[in-house]
This record gives C-alpha cells, sequence and structure tokens, in this order.
C-alpha cells in the first residue's frame, strides 16, 4: 500500500470514528462534554448549560432574625409575607429562616443555654419557630411564622397560628419544650455565628448568601423588587405584574407633580 492510501485510510478511519461517535439526534449533543466534543458544539453547550442552570436557580433570602425584635418584625410582616404571598409560588424564591439573632448560648450537659436580646419569651419564641421550620415544609412553616410574628407575643401566640393553619399543634409545641428543639436551635446559633461578615444587627438579609448594605437597603425597602431583578432566568407574571405597577406609580406621580 502506497503512503497516500495509507493517509487516506487514516482520514477515512477519523470519519469514521468521529462520524460515529457523534452519532446521536441533537437533542443529545450536550448530555456529556464527551459526546459535545465529539459533535463540535463543546462551546454552544457550555453556554447553554450555564443559561439553564442560572435560569432555573432561585433566589436565596435568607433572614437572620430574633422573634421579638421590632425591626424584625417590621420586615417579616411589611416585606417578607407580601412578597412570599406574591412570589412564593413562582419558584423564584428560596427562603431561609434563621430565628436567633444577637442571642448567645452556652453549653450545659447535653443541652444549650439559650439568651437573648429581648428575654426568655423572645428565646421561647426562637425555639418555637425552630421547631416549626423543622417540622414542616416551608410552604406551611411561612404563614404560621409570619402569624406569629404579626402577635405582639409569637410564642404564646404559637398554638393559635397553628391551630389557624389547619395543622396539629402538638408536635411543634413538644418540640419547642424538649432537647429537640434545645439541639435544633443550637444549629440555629451555629448558622447565624459562620456568617461571614458577622451580623451587626437584626434583621440581617443576605441574598444569595452576601450581605452589603445595598442589598439590605433594597431588601427592607421593597424585597419583591430585589428578587425579580437579581432573577436571570425568565420572570415569572408576578414579576411583570410589579414592574407595571412600578410604571404605573411613576406615571401617576409625573403627572401630580
Ligand atoms: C434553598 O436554601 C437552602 C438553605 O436554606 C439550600 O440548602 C437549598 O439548596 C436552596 N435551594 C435552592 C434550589 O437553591
Ligand atoms: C418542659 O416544660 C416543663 C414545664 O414548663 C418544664 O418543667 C420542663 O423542664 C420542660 N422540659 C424541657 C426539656 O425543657
Amino acid at each position: 500500500m502506497s503512503n497516500f492510501a495509507t493517509l487516506l485510510a487514516v482520514f477515512f478511519l477519523i470519519g469514521v470514528i468521529s462520524a460515529k461517535s457523534c452519532n446521536l439526534p441533537p437533542s443529545e449533543w450536550c448530555s456529556t462534554t464527551e459526546i459535545s466534543v465529539a459533535c463540535q458544539v463543546e462551546k454552544q453547550c457550555r453556554l447553554w448549560s450555564g443559561m439553564g442552570s442560572k435560569a432555573t436557580a432561585p433566589v436565596n433570602i435568607a433572614l437572620y432574625y430574633e422573634s421579638l425584635c421590632p425591626g424584625c418584625k417590621e420586615f417579616i410582616t411589611t416585606q417578607l409575607q407580601p412578597t412570599w404571598m406574591k412570589l412564593g409560588d413562582s419558584g423564584i424564591l428560596n427562603v431561609t429562616l434563621v430565628p436567633y439573632g444577637n442571642a448567645h448560648e452556652q453549653q450545659e450537659g447535653t443541652g444549650w443555654i439559650f439568651e437573648c436580646q429581648h428575654g426568655e419569651w423572645e428565646c421561647a419564641g426562637n425555639i418555637m419557630e425552630t421547631c416549626i421550620l423543622s417540622l414542616f415544609k416551608f410552604k406551611t412553616a411561612a404563614p404560621i411564622i409570619f402569624c406569629m410574628e404579626a402577635a405582639v407575643d409569637p410564642y404564646r401566640t404559637a398554638y393559635q397560628c397553628l391551630q389557624q393553619q389547619g395543622v396539629d399543634p402538638k408536635p411543634a409545641l413538644q418540640c419547642a419544650n424538649s432537647s429537640m428543639g434545645n439541639a435544633l436551635e443550637h444549629k440555629m446559633a451555629l448558622l447565624t455565628e459562620s456568617l461571614n461578615p458577622p451580623h451587626q444587627y437584626t434583621p440581617w438579609i443576605t441574598l444569595n448568601g452576601m450581605h452589603t448594605e445595598a442589598i439590605q437597603q433594597k431588601a427592607t425597602t421593597d424585597l419583591a423588587k430585589l428578587v425579580c431583578d437579581t432573577f436571570t432566568g425568565q420572570k415569572p407574571d408576578a414579576c411583570s405584574d410589579l414592574y407595571n405597577m412600578e410604571r404605573c406609580y411613576r406615571n401617576s406621580k409625573s403627572t401630580f407633580t
């Protein structure tokens, strides 16, 4: 066989191998890196998967708070609750509540003794809310916590709020007065203490794990807008409604001034 024929054979073989390795419908081309290389669409697949994961990832809002602090109650009732009602079902918002705030803890035996800024009923409220968050899915826990934080005394309103949501209050009440509730609250302490930068006040808000004064400011003035602005995927209708209302408000303002 001549050199030329060998060369042709080699090219033919390479052609067969690469054609074979991309012998898949286009819908499969991005299924693995190897396939995307074989089908010569590696770069496109990287771009596409980056967009895909961003589009589906919800915006994470975490609230570090304590049950009796007036600023926390205000944020929960005037920002978090309405925002959750608007955007909770859209899947673009993931809320994490950490009821501990400026409390301190000290180990005693196998458990922890908590000391809270606003006294023992605040600690009781923190532990009750922690138990509720651990016992129920957030969808169920959220309205219970909103109900508690709207009351003067969240801890002593828990029973009523649990009943209002149609859940059996017993497990939560038992948890709040047990070593399980104590251990769960210790986890909240650890979460709070691992904040970077450490929290300086409550409520302390993080957006996708980050805290800045600008984020705090935006979250406490218009949380729903912050979440919609941050979400990079296709905005749900609830966001468009929000933007439309904002536009109307701006227009009416310019009409009247
Ligand atoms: C929602 O937040 C929790 C932390 O509370 C986190 O573990 C979880 O991964 C987040 N979910 C998504 C989809 O980002
Ligand atoms: C539960 O409550 C009772 C009565 O208030 C108290 O005596 C007991 O020590 C509590 N148990 C725990 C584990 O906190």
